[in-house]
């Protein structure tokens, strides 16, 4: 059997907030998870009521279904199915799960224990995939277009001359439609290529990183007339070849953002190595934007695809910004062991 200090010791080392309220919603006890989760010092917290950890918006509704709950106790997850908020002392928010259990203290008074989890980062990967899953639909369902109304149209308009064709007696009409048939040919060909360059990683490993990150600034300037400022160093031999997709792949989302969103017809680019690590750095000095509101879900998939692909390989990218302040994407690498071998 533990001892009454040991049990003590268990809740304050919980790994979840957990908080003691009584049956007017006044906090009674929390152990130390609940201040940092929170933000707020015991001290603060004692006494006061359950609502200050709750968004004002939210305030009367979770009231309201606090009194619920003490006329009907019972273990149960708080709004299941909801998406709840916890608010910190600073006014910010963050993604909530909570359980409660009634619980009857030594002297008789009704309590509910909350154990609270912060579950920002599960919620981060589930919009992450959500998004994915999204995307590859949007995706499939772009393919799907441009197979039918472009190469199918076109599949279908050359059987039509082909028939005409076999049905044509005079030479001369013959051999003209013969080559607007190779034409459309060459044309049906070119598109097919276009579609499945667009789905293929570059060959990175053929021609590094370096030189793919050119050609691509080759193709946003004859394609889009979009001009990069470019510093690109010699990073190939420091880098592996997830390491070198994955820049690959920020600094062509960063670029593409900066062409859609920034409303500047420049962008800067320094690709280069530091003492330890590898870097890429796309800046422009436009619109800028704020990174709050971009981060609580409503933004693209563009800047969380940067965060995760760089999480994946052990990176880390810095956002700069503020409306009207430009923007600066930085990714760094630690070099990879095969890459000072090679280096
Ligand atoms: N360089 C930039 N300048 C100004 N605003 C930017 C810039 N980069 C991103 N933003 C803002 O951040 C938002 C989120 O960017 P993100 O790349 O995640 O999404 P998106 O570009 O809108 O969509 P997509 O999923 O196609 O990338 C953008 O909608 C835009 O408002
Ligand atoms: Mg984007």
């Amino acid at each position: 059997m533990l001892s009454a200090e040991e049990y003590r010791a268990i809740f304050e080392a919980s790994p979840d907030g957990c908080l003691v309220v009584d049956s007017e919603g006044v906090i009674r006890d929390l152990n130390p998870r609940v201040e940092a989760l929170f933000g707020w010092p015991r001290e603060d917290l004692l006494g006061q009521s359950v609502e200050m950890l709750v968004p004002e918006a939210k305030r009367s509704a979770h009231e309201h279904h606090r009194r619920g709950y003490t006329t009907s106790p019972h273990i149960r997850p708080m709004g299941a199915g909801l998406d709840l908020t916890g608010r910190r002392q600073d006014g910010s928010r963050f993604p909530v799960e909570i359980s409660l259990s009634p619980w009857t203290s030594a002297d008789g008074d009704a309590r509910v224990i909350c154990s609270v989890r912060d579950v920002s980062e599960r919620k981060r990967l589930q919009d992450f995939s959500d998004g994915v899953l999204q995307a590859t639909e949007d995706e499939r369902r772009r393919i799907a277009r441009e197979l039918h109304d472009d190469t199918a149209q076109r599949l279908a308009a050359l059987i039509l001359r082909v028939r005409l064709l076999a049905e044509e007696p005079n030479a001369e009409s013959r051999s003209s439609l013969l080559s607007q048939i190779r034409e459309e040919i060459v044309e049906t060909a070119e598109g097919v290529k276009r579609m499945a360059r667009g789905l293929r990683p570059p060959e990175l490993g053929d021609v590094g990183l370096a030189a793919a990150i050119q050609s691509h600034l080759r193709g946003l300037r004859e394609g889009a007339g979009f001009d990069v400022e470019a510093e690109v160093g010699l990073v190939d031999p420091f880098l592996g070849s997830n390491e070198s997709l994955v820049i690959y792949r920020i600094v062509q989302e960063a670029l593409a953002n900066v062409m859609r969103h920034a409303d500047v017809p420049v962008a800067r680019l320094i690709l280069g190595v530091d003492d330890g690590s590898v870097f890429a750095e796309v800046s422009d000095s436009g619109q800028g934007f704020d990174l709050e509101r971009s981060s609580d879900g409503r933004g693209g998939l563009g800047l969380l695809g940067m965060q995760e692909r760089a999480t994946m390989i052990g990176g880390r990218l810095t956002i700069e910004t503020a409306p009207g302040e430009g923007t600066r994407i930085r990714i760094d690498l630690p070099k990879t062991k095969e890459g000072l071998r090679n280096g």
